[in-house]
């Protein structure tokens, strides 16, 4: 049985979000007495009964062709602790494969690096398969020791990258050296006979895409300020691959970079203060020169990532989540059908039109955000009684504001959003929310109707509440197995690292769920992050047999280089690199 729901880590004032849970919460917690009250007076239970609570407790029947699945916990959980390493239990090993600062032979590798996908090197040759969720759509048969690795890397810390003291205008020579350190970088890798694995500065098609490289804005806001032709890429959080053996990447907290930011990072107003960021950016990994595009159609706002899911007519889903406090979660459905896998050029301009959705969690609905249609949006005004909106490029350059004319349900800081191999259903982490005293976050669970991505209403409910009582807090990126399995990260803020009601966690971690069976919703620690890091992009081989994994600002509270909070991954006295490292020892399924 899954442990009990600790209502204290609910959060303390009263809130749309907050209420749907309590209500969640108790429906839960009275199917689940219903059905153990039937068990303990050994009475039939009556199959509805059984059903619901099931359902409730996350067991529905799956909708994709069943597989194997095996939850057996094949490693031993590790203590939470603080030392200043990826820590894993025994049998299991990392490799770094890249720190900031390495050469990639196609430049430097850049700062805080976050999400992770692999491509193995025969993508292109065997296919993809577009219900392989679980392994980012590649085939079991593919390489799992040669291919492209994609890392992108979120933002700069100053104090490191161009050594700003934060007083007086930046030099040339130090917005330089940051604007090159954000973007994504694409490099070989190669796992070799003794099975570690290490990157290939002199592949060809290693790549450095930064805030300085050309892109293209596709869709109804192709246009805005200046588009399509645009400059560069920052911010870039998680992320999503492609069924076409493409990687999607997230531009998150775009709203930090013009100068008058509260952050202000300094950086030019022309071109970076232009609606030309919050984007989900395809590129190419197996195109060294190709133009990264921004699709405008799923909608500007704080990305975390997307998750795709092709439905059974080829329809191709994208779910989303805005990584704001109390905003929304999205949908997009594209116009045009998934083709023949092989047939790449057909499929890459998918994601550039379709219908963008946004989660109504009151009343179990998608709300389509058009401003043709939509009356809200064509009426919504601003404080000073302006129209907010005007067409449908508005509608999309400012998705949050759109989302909330269509009074669609803000909730508690939306992170990752991953789809369960085996049933479709999302999971969805909300991290947390302290203003609203949801202090450690959930784990939420979508199932559409009858499992349908392209279905317009859907129910949810509570995979996992974050807390002394569950041992994790502030769930950040996931990663589902073959077998339906959940592999979750936290990102608890430095600042809070080891204080007050965080003190029970250690350092941000590693942990695993079952979604099926015994222990639905049980935490089990399998990594520690190093100091004020947070670990972030999972990513499995096709064979499952090596993680991706990326170490997100270690010793970032640091106050100067001569007072170091982690030196991490180089020890002794080292600054502290973010980086790239390929933990191996899983047991390997072809
Ligand atoms: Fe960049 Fe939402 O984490
Ligand atoms: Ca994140
Ligand atoms: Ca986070």
């Amino acid at each position: 049985m899954s442990k009990p729901v600790n209502h204290e880590s609910l959060p303390e004032t009263a809130g749309a979000w907050r209420a749907l849970l309590s209500r969640k919460i108790q429906r839960r917690a009275l199917m689940k007495g219903a059905l153990l009250a039937g068990i303990a007076a050994g009475m039939p239970i009556p199959l509805r009964v059984a059903e619901a609570a099931e359902a409730a407790l996350g067991q529905a029947a799956p909708v994709f062709p069943p597989k194997q699945a095996d939850s057996r916990l094949r490693f031993k959980p590790i203590p939470p602790t603080t030392k200043d390493d990826i820590v894993l239990p025994s049998g299991y090993r990392y490799d770094l494969l890249a720190a900031w600062q390495d050469d990639i032979g196609a430049g430097k590798f850049g700062f805080n690096a976050d999400f992770t996908a692999f491509f193995p090197i025969d993508m292109l040759d065997k296919g993809l398969d577009p219900n392989n969720v679980a392994i980012g759509f590649a085939r079991p048969n593919m390489s799992s020791a040669d291919g492209y690795l994609l890392v992108n890397h979120e933002y700069v810390n100053p104090l490191f990258v161009s050594e700003y003291s934060g007083e007086g205008a930046k030099t040339e020579e130090q917005l330089k050296a940051e604007v090159a350190a954000v973007g994504m970088s694409v490099v070989r890798i190669k796992r070799n006979k003794n099975g570690r694995w290490a990157i290939d500065p002199k592949d060809a098609l290693n790549r450095r895409i930064d805030a300085r490289t050309p892109m293209m804005l596709t869709g109804a806001a192709a246009k805005i300020d200046g588009g399509p032709k645009v400059t560069g890429t920052m911010a870039n959080c998680s992320g999503g691959t492609t069924p076409w053996g493409t990687a999607l990447s997230c531009e998150e907290n775009f709203q930090d970079y013009p100068p008058e930011a509260p952050l202000g990072y300094g950086w030019p107003a022309d071109p970076y203060a232009k609606k030309h960021y919050g984007y989900v950016v395809e590129v190419d990994p197996f195109d060294s020169k190709s133009t990264p595009r921004k699709h405008t159609a799923l909608g500007r706002m704080r990305h975390e990532n997307v998750a795709i899911r092709v439905g059974k007519d080829g329809t191709v889903v994208a779910y989303m989540g805005d990584d704001k406090t109390d905003s929304c979660v999205y949908k997009f459905v594209a116009d045009r059908k998934l083709a023949d896998p092989k047939n790449r050029a057909a499929n890459m301009s998918i994601l550039e039109t379709g219908k963008l959705y946004v989660a109504d969690f009151a009343n179990g609905k998608w709300l389509l955000l058009d401003y043709d249609t939509q009356e809200a949006l064509q009426k919504a005004k601003d404080s000073k009684d302006k129209l907010l909106f005007t067409s449908q490029a508005d509608v999309l350059a400012d998705a949050r504001a759109s989302a909330l004319a269509l009074r669609a349900t803000p909730v508690d800081r939306p992170e990752d959003i991953e789809i369960h191999p085996l049933d479709g259903s999302v999971y969805l982490a909300l991290t947390n929310n302290t203003g609203h005293g949801n202090f450690h976050g959930q784990i939420v669970r979508i199932e559409e109707t009858n499992g349908d991505p392209v279905a317009m209403t859907f129910d949810w409910s509570l995979f996992a509440t974050g807390g002394p009582q569950s041992g994790f807090s502030s769930p950040d990126n996931m990663l589902f197995d073959r077998d339906g399995n959940l592999w979750m990260v936290t990102d608890i803020s430095s600042s809070r690292l080891g204080k007050g009601i965080y003190k029970f966690h250690g350092n941000n971690a590693m942990f695993f769920f079952r979604t099926a069976g015994n222990n639905v919703g049980t935490a089990y620690q399998f990594a520690s992050a190093p100091n004020e890091s947070e670990m972030t992009g999972p990513w499995w081989t096709p064979d499952s047999s090596t993680m991706f994994l990326s170490v997100q600002h270690p010793g970032e509270e640091s106050e100067s280089l001569d007072k170091l909070t982690s030196h991490w991954p180089g020890g002794g006295t080292a600054i502290p690199r973010p980086g790239v490292v390929a933990i191996t020892g899983f047991s390997r399924r072809a």
